[in-house]
């Protein structure tokens, strides 16, 4: 009988997981070699130990259950006071035994501490991805989307339903060559990070620039099990930028365009004198004819100097309170008498009362009239119509001027208001007018915003502060 119980009790202290016999009153009868470790327990079992005090304070106690329940085995969780004052986190499985007498649980509690802290640090984890502000995205070994975080939804228009299990390439902008993605394939499938800035596109089609970090994702066996995309969204910054670049360029042309209005305009005055004595002197019809020519050109050429003069010094006329809802009626009324408006209709419609502004009238409706006629060369000749909606702001003004025209190509829509850009056949427009009127509401402190769509029309905003800063 001794031999076999100290056969047994060698047996017990090879389990690796705590174990315990404890009484139906819950005093500790017995308990195992890993048991005296991990909570220091004496050799011996003093007799007085109830199981609860080895548990801490806020452990779950499953032993009662366990003795009403009419099942003999069940499976708990138990947490234990640990030797060095640690808690040791077990799950336990717990087995009444029945003797003649009395009852007996025979516990087995094993140590899940390290699990439960990975899956605490895991949770962690995944929380401060899930609520960054950082778009991010992780893919699988392949590179189909497994998990993508709010802020990437937000980001890209899309919903996680639209994302999960398809290729990060659906919000692609398509405006890097295959080379540029398989250099980034053959860094990160090899184990390291690309950092790069590139343009994406939103679900509604818009760009999206982010500064973007892949990490690789690797297992245990260092073996690529899937890639962690996050980015950081410099959108706003990138259009920043950009507006800044375009009104720098739009600043030297005007430096450069004064200098060869002024380099240009005095030769073409001495032409077109010229040009007239000898209309005057000569009695040849076809000179005379061919000199006509010259002469109509050399205008043409005038007319697109005068205009870069007039964009060069544009603050040369006198600042007035100026009635916007005059100054636009009457430029649309100018717009009307041309013929190739005529089967357009026009409509004015003043929202509100609108104050004075300190302007310079003449320049106003000169960026009207270029606008409104726009609009009008937008129709080709077709039926159509013209909106003009003159609002009042909180510290502005804003007239909007819509056309049910042709609209402008995306690829344009950045180029509009470059100097010389222009759609129309030669002679019929000079690419200057929204360049000069970009010139005129800028010292003006003012804006003029365009949106555009091919075949859906135009609209032109312009917004004019009440009290422009200086
Ligand atoms: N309302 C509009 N609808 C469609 N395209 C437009 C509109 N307004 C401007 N554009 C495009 O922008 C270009 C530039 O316009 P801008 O007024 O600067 O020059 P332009 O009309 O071509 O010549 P001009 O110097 O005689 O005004 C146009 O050629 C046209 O392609
Ligand atoms: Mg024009």
């Amino acid at each position: 009988m001794a031999i076999q119980s100290s056969i047994a009790n060698i047996f017990i202290d090879l389990i690796p997981d705590m174990c315990f016999v404890v009484s139906s009153e819950r005093a500790v009868l017995a308990y195992n070699q890993r048991a005296r470790e991990l909570l220091g327990l004496p050799d011996v079992p003093t007799g007085d130990i109830n199981f609860y005090d080895l548990l801490v304070d806020d452990s779950p106690r499953p032993l009662l259950a366990v003795l009403r329940a009419t099942d003999s085995a069940r499976e708990a969780e138990a947490r234990f006071k640990g030797m060095n004052g640690q808690i040791v986190d077990t799950e336990l499985a717990i087995r009444k035994i029945s003797g003649p007498n009395t009852e007996f649980l025979y516990v087995i509690a094993r140590d899940v501490s390290e699990e439960k802290k990975k899956e605490l640090d895991l949770l962690r984890f995944s929380n401060v991805v899930h609520y960054t502000v950082n778009p991010i995205q992780i893919t699988d070994a392949r590179g189909r989307m497994v998990y993508v975080n709010p802020a990437f939804e937000k980001s890209t228009g899309y919903s996680k339903e639209e994302l999960i299990g398809k290729n990060p390439n659906i919000v692609s902008s398509g405006k890097y060559s295959k080379e540029f993605w398989s250099k980034v394939w053959a860094k990160i499938s090899i184990g390291k990070i690309w950092q790069g800035e590139i343009e994406n596109k939103r679900k509604d089609g818009s760009s999206l620039f982010t500064q973007v970090l892949i990490s690789p994702i690797v297992d245990a066996d260092e073996k690529v099990v899937g890639y962690l995309g996050s980015h950081r969204d410099i959108t706003e910054q990138k259009q920043l930028e950009q507006q800044l670049m375009h009104s720098q360029k739009m600043e030297s042309m005007g430096t450069l365009a004064a200098g060869i209005a002024h380099e240009v305009g005095n030769p073409l005055t001495s032409i077109s004198s010229i040009v007239q004595v000898l209309q005057r002197t000569i009695n040849d019809e076809f000179a005379k004819e061919k000199l006509g020519l010259v002469q109509s050109q050399v205008h043409r050429i005038t007319k697109i100097i005068r205009d870069l003069v007039d964009f060069s010094r544009p603050s040369n006329y006198q600042l007035q309170p100026t009635s916007i809802v005059n100054n636009v009626k009457e430029a649309v009324e100018i717009v009307k008498m041309a013929k190739k408006a005529r089967n357009v209709k026009f409509f004015v419609d003043v929202k509100n009362d609108i104050p004075l502004l300190s302007l310079v009238p003449d320049q106003i409706s000169q960026v009207f009239i270029n606008i409104l006629l726009n609009g009008v060369d937008a129709m080709d000749g077709k039926e159509g119509r013209i909106d003009v909606v003159v609002e009042r702001g909180d510290d502005d003004v804003r007239i909007a001027i819509s056309d049910s025209g042709c609209g402008i190509d995306e690829d344009h829509l950045a180029k509009i208001g470059e100097p010389f850009f222009t759609t129309k056949p030669v002679g019929q427009g000079t690419g200057l007018g929204l360049w000069v009127s970009h010139g005129i509401i800028k010292s003006f402190h003012g804006d003029i915003r365009l949106k555009s769509k091919r075949g859906e029309g135009t609209t032109f905003t312009i917004i004019l502060p009440f009290h422009p800063k200086e």
